[in-house]
């Protein structure tokens, strides 16, 4: 028996998860269950990943303390995971004291190794907030291009890659304030040191082949010393040594692995921490994760351990990213899909067959087609899987609900258990497209074979009651093995098949005993068709979802709407419905810490005057607008801006930044007109 400890990824404790999310919990679900049905011992553990700055200001956003934030959308999370049958035998949290513990102890290893270097380093600041700004919360100027707002890492027009103390015209995304350079002592791991562990680590079995030989491109450029340290205010664990200093969340996070996993340990009897985590363990140990987080997985993760003294991971595994109908997954599409909706409309199931019958071992993006998923689960288990119970279980049952006690045709049998040990080869190997393939082939074959012998018509002879009750018996039979090969993806129905069938269970190795002579229950209806107009509640629930949260989120500083890309062709009728007129400037002010808008005041006739927050503060000074002319969109639902609601806006031309010019109407105009 094999010792096995699977981990997927730690979701972020700061959003719902979704259908991208669960592509992973899936993909890994059912290897756990796989292992299991074979015998082995296979634990699976998570934890929510609850630390840093982005779910520091998201618990500040909603009023909350970090930890109330944290525990909130933990318990969320778990009831997400445990209505898509995701079998974690623990699921923690980052925050906890076990992953306190393991993270002081594997950096004071690191450290005593010397394989912690401090120094000091400059970095921006912001003087409002009184924090220092992680990359994706400084805007400004490209330093190469000069295309404007762009974040402090890297360009998004010319791509150009820079440190946020380079950019032009910076300014905090948290206050709209200027930042400053401050200095601070941060803590490094010397990563370099491990270039010649990783080289070999890398290539030893432990990646998929795409995934080491891009690591051994970064490898041979050289690595670089990581920084785990961020200061005060930062929601995580302070440093032993350090007071003010706290890890970085991506260095407490992969420990959470573990600690999820000592958590366990604590109350079970039969699992020992060490057996699976010390240097030299016979157990095997596989984290599951998306491609976005490869280097922290195959490069600081195996060389923490390494250093503090720790076995490395048997194998990461990597997959790439979830599309909806071919397209990023999209808020305004209503394909960004929150696991909740999908639940509220549709068996956790239908999903979970779907991803196994296009999942593979590579690292490629995975499609979800929504037509294509009813089309194909409606053809594969209800029309086929399914089917073969629903035409067999009928003539059991009117022949007194016995199993024959010998079936008509062995070989058809044997060949499909036999069938099992290439379709236990794809599952381990995570080729799950090809086992299914193979299953629903053997489905095809037993349907079939049904189909041929026509039990229907031969109980409408007399005296063939036990030719049909043989046909239909070895039709339950096949119709248990394909469940058998199917129980890791749809554990529910697993269950129901095998309380129909009569049996404690259903692991791959009880299919090689016929079931014969034996009593079963009735059969009940196990799934029904997908209809489409489901998947469209799903969308419509999400596209509802966007639009309340676009409305009643305090929009962001910046104008997003002069960065959204144009819309599809629209009908004439939508185009009528924008109240277009003419209005005058009566007066432009700043905006005390916007960086972006000027607030103008707005006449547009009938002596209604209109508060309007605009984008433009870069192309305009205040005393150049008053008195002018322009057109605004008056009927636009008024909007909650951080600095107040805008009731409308102004129309504007160019690309952006000092490059944009509000429309002037030529001067006959007078404000009120409608614009035609
Ligand atoms: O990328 C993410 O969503 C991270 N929260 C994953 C952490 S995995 C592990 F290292 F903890
Ligand atoms: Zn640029």
């Amino acid at each position: 028996m094999r010792r096995i400890l699977v981990t997927s990824a730690l979701p972020y404790a700061n959003g719902p998860i979704h259908l991208g999310h669960m592509l992973e919990y899936i993909q890994t679900d059912i290897w756990v269950r796989f292992q299991q049905s074979r015998g082995n011992m296979c634990t699976y553990v998570c934890a929510d990943d609850a630390h840093g700055t982005a779910i520091m200001l998201r618990a500040q956003k909603e009023g909350l303390t970090p930890e109330e934030q944290i525990a909130r959308v933990q318990a969320d999370h778990e009831k997400d995971f445990s209505d898509f049958l995701i079998k974690f035998d623990n699921f923690g949290s980052t925050h906890s004291e076990e992953n306190r513990e393991l993270s002081a102890m594997i950096y004071t290893k690191l450290r005593d190794n010397e394989h912690i270097a401090v120094r000091g380093i400059r970095q921006l600041f912001d003087p409002e907030k009184e924090m220092f700004l992680a990359d994706r919360y400084v805007k400004g100027e490209c330093p190469k291009c000069a295309a404007l707002d762009q974040y402090g890492d890297n360009c998004e027009k010319c791509g150009a890659t820079y440190n946020a103390s380079e950019l032009k015209n910076p300014k905090s995304v948290m206050s709209g304030a200027t930042p400053i350079e401050k200095e601070s002592e941060h803590y490094f791991f010397k990563l370099p040191e491990f270039q010649g562990f990783l080289k070999e680590w890398t290539r030893s079995g432990t990646l998929q082949t795409e995934v080491a030989n891009k690591l051994a491109e970064w490898l041979d450029s050289g690595l670089q010393e990581w920084d785990i340290s961020r200061d005060a205010p930062y929601f995580g664990f302070e440093i032993p040594d350090a007071p003010g200093k706290y890890f970085y969340v991506w260095l407490d996070a992969p420990i959470g692995y573990m600690a999820s996993f000592k958590q366990l340990c604590d109350r079970s009897e039969h699992l020992n921490f060490d057996d699976y985590w010390k240097a030299g363990s016979d157990t095997e140990v596989y984290h599951f994760i998306g491609k976005d987080i490869i280097n922290f997985h195959a490069l600081f993760w195996p060389s923490m351990l390494h250093s503090a003294g720790f076995r490395t991971p048997s194998a990461v595994w990597a997959h790439g990213y979830v599309m909806v109908n071919g397209e990023k997954m999209s808020k305004s599409r209503g394909t960004f899909i929150k696991a909740r909706t999908y639940l509220d409309n549709l068996d956790p199931e239908y999903l979970r067959y779907y991803y196994a019958a296009k999942l593979n071992s590579r690292v490629d993006d995975f499609d979800l087609n929504l037509d294509d998923f009813a089309q194909r689960v409606n053809s594969d288990l209800v029309g086929k899987v399914i089917n073969i119970a629903s035409r067999c279980a009928g003539f059991v049952k009117k022949a007194g609900g016995h199993l024959a006690s010998e079936l008509p045709n062995e070989a058809l049998l044997n060949e499909f258990v036999e069938k099992g040990d290439v379709i236990a080869q794809h599952y381990e190997d995570r080729e799950f497209s090809k086992a299914i393939r193979e299953i629903i082939a053997l489905a095809d074959l037993a349907n079939e074979y049904i189909h041929e012998q026509e039990p229907w018509a031969l109980a409408k002879q007399e005296g063939k009651e036990a030719e049909v009750l043989g046909i239909c018996s070895l039709g339950i039979n096949l119709f248990r093995q394909l469940v058998t090969y199917l129980a890791p993806v749809v554990p529910s129905m697993s269950n129901q098949v095998a309380a129909f069938l009569n049996v404690d269970d259903l692991n791959w190795d009880s299919r090689t005993a016929a079931l014969t002579d034996h009593k079963i229950n009735k059969f009940k209806p196990l799934m029904n068709r997908i209809e489409k107009d489901k998947i469209d509640a799903i969308i419509s629930k999400e596209l509802a979802d966007a639009k309340a949260e676009a409305n009643s989120a305090p929009a962001a500083e910046s104008d997003s709407s002069l960065s959204e890309p144009i819309a599809d062709e629209i009908e004439f009728d939508d185009f009528a419905k924008v109240d277009l007129r003419i209005a005058k400037i009566v007066k432009a002010d700043y905006v005390k810490g916007a960086g972006k808008l000027l607030q103008l005041t707005l006449d547009i006739g009938e002596s209604e005057t209109r508060n309007v927050f605009s984008g433009i503060k870069a192309a305009y000074e205040p005393e150049q607008l008053t008195g002018k002319l322009t057109v605004m969109v008056a009927n636009l639902k008024p909007r909650k801006m951080k600095f107040g609601l805008s009731e409308g806006m102004v129309l504007a031309a160019g690309p952006g930044g000092k490059d944009l010019w509000i429309l002037e109407p030529h001067e006959g105009a007078q404000p009120g007109m409608r614009v035609l």
